[in-house]
This record gives structure tokens, sequence and C-alpha cells, in this order.
């Protein structure tokens, strides 16, 4: 049998998870669910969220997928053989493949937006038509299907490529020059007249818009941005070797993933502000607001205009890139280990299967608006089923699986390193009583909440 793949090092490991993790979720999602929750306080609820039940779904993850080497539904077959837990498996190889197809229409918007920044377009001249801009280039039937085929294309051949040479290489790559673009973003964006608003409503908790919705919102932004209940850390995690410190790594991640959602949050509030833009303005924010603030740029400063424009939807575009890649990593790994496919014909099934989903969520933005389902638009509703339901119920699955089928001595030999940290060996008792107990019922009582609510 082929040896399996690994990843090389722990830096490439945490940039490939956080590659992951880190997103359209930090700079699409995070601005405009902040600015709808309630800005400071919403923060404080999703940095709660994270602690007690999503870094948990973290571990367990990382756990099962690690004991087991293989993909989600090979590591349930693997773990608990002859059980009905593969099932869990394989509607977790579906829900990254449901978020992926609408996942690539965005990405795609990006691709598009970087376009416009390289041809000038947030000119000067072009202030006043900003706004209608984005409505006319999302409601427009072939362009952004273009994007989108471009977006789901690049995905595509990166996983080709496989674990080192095509996700670890080009995540080791762009995480950290994505790093530095945003907060060269950032540093423009509060030096902006009108920014300190901006910052003080990122700052300044405001607890009257806090309700269940809130909460269960605050939860759903967790497990989006970490990519929980998707399969996609439990893959990752699958790759890698024995010996690392998955505590260390997750962490890692988490850390690196809540900083840059910050400092997102700090490259679009400011600019929000400053461009007099309602901050609940929903997923137009990035591309209605920074755009504008490009082009009333152009009138002083066009070539530092230009060059931040290209500069943040680059980022952009890697960013969700990295994410993209894991997500199809799941079912190419379901398809590999499972059905005995070659990576090559894997990847082709799978781009075909989401690019024509996501064809149809592209449309639903123009001539298929008028379509609904429960009330939602196709695109919506495929964002509410995966980020309200599918990932939440995904990671309960998975953390009901480490903490009550797989036996306490495994779940210690993973997170202790067999024993030799000395640290972890010490928290060992506090993270499985999370794992245990406060993750899966937090879950379900914010799950039933919003539910009802
Ligand atoms: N975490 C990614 C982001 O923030 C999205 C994602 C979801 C990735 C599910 C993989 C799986 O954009």
């Amino acid at each position: 049998m082929a040896q399996r793949e690994t990843f090389g090092s722990r830096f490439s490991i945490i940039m490939a998870m956080a590659g992951s993790a880190i997103g359209l979720g930090n700079i699409w999602r995070f601005p405009y669910t902040v600015g709808e929750g309630g800005g400071a306080a919403f923060i404080i609820v999703y940095l709660v969220s994270t602690l007690l039940l999503t870094m948990p779904v973290f571990m367990a993850e990382s756990i099962i997928g690690r004991t087991a080497q293989a993909g989600t539904f090979g590591a349930m077959q693997k773990l608990a053989p002859g059980s009905k837990w593969k099932w869990m498996g394989f509607l977790t190889v579906i829900t990254p493949l449901i978020i992926v197809s609408y996942y690539s229409v965005v990405g795609g918007w990006s691709f598009g937006y970087l376009l416009k920044a390289l041809t000038f377009s947030f000119n000067a001249d072009a202030v006043d038509s900003i706004g209608g801009m984005f409505s006319r280039f999302t409601t427009s039937a072939w362009t952004p299907i273009v994007c989108h085929t471009v977006f789901l294309g690049s995905t595509c051949l990166i996983v080709l490529r496989g674990v080192k040479k095509g996700i670890e290489k080009f995540a080791s790559i762009t995480m950290p020059l994505l790093f530095v673009l945003i907060l060269i973003i950032m540093v423009y964006s509060i030096s902006l007249p009108g920014a300190s608003a901006g910052l003080e409503y990122m700052l300044k908790p405001d607890f009257s818009k806090l309700d269940g919705k809130t909460i269960a919102s605050a939860m759903g932004q967790s497990f989006f941005t970490l990519s929980l209940g998707t399969g996609s850390i439990l893959t990752y995690a699958s790759y890698v070797k024995k010996d690392e410190n998955i505590l260390i790594s997750g962490l890692g991640t988490a850390g690196f993933d809540l900083l840059f959602a910050m400092i997102a949050g700090f490259a679009v509030m400011p600019a929000v502000f400053a461009a007099g833009i309602e901050p609940g303005a929903g997923p137009g924010l990035v591309f209605e607001t920074l755009p504008y603030i490009f082009a009333k740029m152009g009138a002083d400063a066009p070539w530092l205009s230009a060059a931040i424009s290209i500069l943040f939807f680059a980022s952009i575009l890697f960013a969700a890139l990295t994410s993209s890649i894991s997500m199809i990593e799941v079912g190419v790994a379901y398809l590999v280990e499972e059905k005995k496919m070659t990576r090559g014909r894997s990847v082709l099934l799978l781009f075909l299967g989401c690019w024509a989903l996501g064809v149809i969520c592209s449309l639903s933005f123009g001539p298929l608006a008028g379509i609904s389902l429960l009330g939602k638009t196709i695109f919506e509703f495929c964002d509410s089923l995966t980020s309200d339901y599918l990932m939440a119920f995904g990671g309960l699955l998975f953390i009901l699986f480490a903490g009550w089928k797989m036996s306490k001595a495994t779940v210690r030999e993973e997170l202790t390193c067999f024993g030799k940290s000395k640290l972890n060996v010490a928290l060992f008792p506090l993270l499985y009583f999370l794992i245990r107990y406060v993750a899966p019922f937090g879950i379900i009582a914010i799950f039933i909440t919003n539910l009802i609510w």
C-alpha cells in the first residue's frame, strides 16, 4: 500500500490548518456578523463560545483524525467498525461540499473584484457608482459564473497536486503573505478620518443586542471560521505525524484565526464608519464599503489607492483558496480511500458536482432570485443550512464520538503526546471534562434555543 502522505513540519501543519480556518469567514463574514450582533458584546460571546464549545470540537476532530489516519467516513469505520457512526462520517463529507459550492461563488467575487482593482475600476470617477457596481456584478448571469469557475478550478488544481506539494506548499507561502497584506490594510483603514467610531464599535460592548439568536450566531460563526463539523480539520489531522502535539497545533490555529478575524474587523469596520455605511449591511459589506473608500482615496492618491485595493482583494482570494482546498480535500479523501478512485478522478468528479450547485447559488442573486426555499434564496439556504445546522450538528457528533465512544486512554494518549508533554498531562482532566460534558451540552442547548427562538 502506498505510504500515507503527512505534513512536513509543525509550521506547515499550522499554516495548512490556519489556511483552512482563515478565510471568507474572517474577512467577509466576521465583520458583518459582528455588525449585526452588536459589536464588542458579540465578540465577547464569540470568545467564550470558542473556548468552551468549539475548541473542544477542534480537539475531538484532531484526536479522531490522527488516531484513525483516515478521512471522516474511513475514520468512523475504523474506530467503530460495523456501527452506524459511519453515516455520520458520510454526512460530514456532504457538508463541506455544499459549503464549497456557495463559498466558491463568493471566492469568485473576490477574483472578479481583484480584476476590477487591477484595471483601476475603483477610481475617483467611480465614487457614486460603487454601490450599484456590486449589485450589477452579482445579479448579472455570466460574469460571476465565470469567476466561480476560475476559483473552483484553481482550488481543484491545488488539491490535485496532493498534500505536500499542493496544500502544504500553497498555504505556507500565502498565509504569511496574507498576514502582511491585511496588516497594511488595517493600518491604512485606522488612519482614515472618522475611523475612530469604527474602533469604538469593535471595542465597546452593547449588551442590549444580545439574545438567543445572537448567541447562536456567535457559535455558528465560531464553527464556520474554525472549519469545524465538516471533517476538514479531521482530515488534515489525519496527515499529522504521531509525535506532533495536537493541542499546540489546535491552539495555534485557533489563535491565528482569532487574531486574523480581529485584524480583519479593524481593517473593515473603521472604513465602514469612515464611509458612513450601516455596519450591519450584510454580506455585501466588504465588497461595497472598501471599494468606496478606495475610490475616494483615488482622488488624492490614485497609485496608492490602486495598490491597496489590489492587495485587499488578493488577500481575500488567497484566504478563500486555502479554505476551499480543505473542503474539497474531505471529499477527495473519501473517494480515494473508500471508493478507491484515483486522486485525479476524484477531483474531477467533485469539481463537476460543486460547480453545478455553485452555478445555481450564483444565479440565485440574479435570474433565479425569485426561487425561494423556506423564505430564503438558494444561496442563503445553503449558507444557513450548513452554518446554522449541519456544522454544529457534525461538530456535536464528533465530540460525542471522542468523548463517549472512544476510550479515555486513547484520548489521553493523543492529547498528551503519549504522556510525553507534562503540561498536557496536567491539563488533561480539564480538557476531557470540556470534551465530555461542557461542549456537547452547550452545543445542544444553543441548538435548541436557536430552533425555538
Ligand atoms: N473556515 C473557513 C473560513 O473561515 C470556512 C470553512 C468552512 C473551511 C468549513 C473549511 C470547512 O472561511
